[in-house]
């Protein structure tokens, strides 16, 4: 089978299109056939080599939706999350690293990992949910509590995940203001049911303008920028504020300690999720729920595609398709 896989570390040029053999499933795994599978900036971070435990070569790739037995099923790509639903077992894994992913014809994983698509869905829109739908419904549900009126910031809304977290923000009736670097983007996000937005690369004291916005009432921040950004969003918040935190884009954070004891603000680590909430996350689909596709490449054009993600171009998903 075709197999879109990473030899060596230096980024998404060392990606090749190769000839491997099918993978064969072990006694409680299945093997689906891929259709369509969907970046996340963690494939873009593992071709740089900025994430642990790489094992190389190796098939990227955590969402998939495909075949098997007849029907049409999208894979859970957390693996091993353990009995507890508050936290996962740090034993468990993310499919596409180390194991094999679904920039493949075949992928084989769990039985427990596969579900059922939902039915209105392309291919292309159901591959682009499990892993950012999965970290945004429990940054934004699960963890964050999102309640009907309260004001929420999402910072870079063009990522992947914080365009779901947007879906499911506006689902609960929250009042929602989103930052981008590009004013386009935030085009869009309006067009999606943001409240407001904000340009932070024009606007050099966008959390001034966010504060504006919020009438200075910040319930809730979902931050995966880390760095700066983060530290703003905790001074940010109103007393007894949640800032939910699953990624950490700009590296280390500066942070006023102050901000975060004299205003009793939760801050609220949040990764993947469990099989619950991936059930959860799937069930607010079915209403006729759509997430954001970006763009759609072959899957021999993978490195285009991660190229895109890389210099964030994207708003929503970039998915591969693999297959008719
Ligand atoms: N813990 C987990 O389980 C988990 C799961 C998924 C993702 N993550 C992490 O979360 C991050 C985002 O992942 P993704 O797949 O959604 O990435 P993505 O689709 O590549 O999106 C990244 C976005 O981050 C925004 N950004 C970059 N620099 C920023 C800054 N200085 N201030 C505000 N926003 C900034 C940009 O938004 P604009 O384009 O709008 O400027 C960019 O589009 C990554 O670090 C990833 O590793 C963690």
């Amino acid at each position: 089978m075709k197999a879109l896989r990473l030899a060596a570390l230096g980024g998404p040029a060392q990606l090749r299109l190769d000839e491997v053999d099918l993978p064969r499933a072990a006694s409680d795994e299945v093997v689906v056939k891929v259709r369509a599978a969907a970046l996340n900036h963690r494939d873009v971070f593992i071709t740089k080599g900025l994430y642990p435990g790489i094992e190389l070569p190796r098939t990227l790739g955590s969402d998939g939706v495909g075949e098997l037995e007849g029907r049409r099923v999208v894979i859970d790509p957390m693996i091993g999350w353990g009995d507890d639903p508050r936290y996962w077992n740090e034993n468990g894994t993310i499919l596409g690293m180390p194991r094999d992913g679904t920039f493949a014809e075949y992928v084989a994983v769990p039985r427990a990992n596969v579900f059922d698509c939902p039915p209105h869905l392309s291919d292309d829109e159901a591959a682009a949910i499990p892993l950012a739908g999965l970290t945004a419904f429990r940054a934004v549900v699960t963890r964050g509590r999102v309640a009907a009126g309260e004001t929420v910031l999402l910072t870079g809304i063009g990522g992947g995940v914080q365009t779901l977290a947007l879906l499911f923000a506006k689902q609960a009736g929250a009042r929602v203001i989103v930052t981008s670097s590009s004013d386009a983007k935030l085009e869009r996000a309006r067009a999606l049911g943001a409240d407001a937005g904000v340009n932070y690369r024009t606007d050099a004291q966008w959390y001034k303008t966010v504060r504006s916005l919020a009438g200075g009432h910040l319930d809730v921040a979902i931050d995966s920028a880390g760095g700066e950004t983060l530290a703003r969003a905790l001074d940010l918040m109103r007393t007894g504020g949640r800032v939910i935190v699953y990624g950490g884009t700009q590296g280390e954070a500066q942070i006023r300690p102050f901000s975060i004891f004299w205003k009793h603000l939760d801050v609220l680590g949040t990764s993947m999720g469990s099989p619950g909430d991936f059930a959860a996350m799937l069930k607010r689909f079915r209403n006729g729920l759509r997430p954001v596709v970006d763009r759609v490449f072959a899957l021999k054009d993978g490195v285009a595609a991660f190229e895109r993600l890389d210099q964030a171009e994207q708003f929503g998903k970039v998915i591969l398709r693999v297959s008719a």
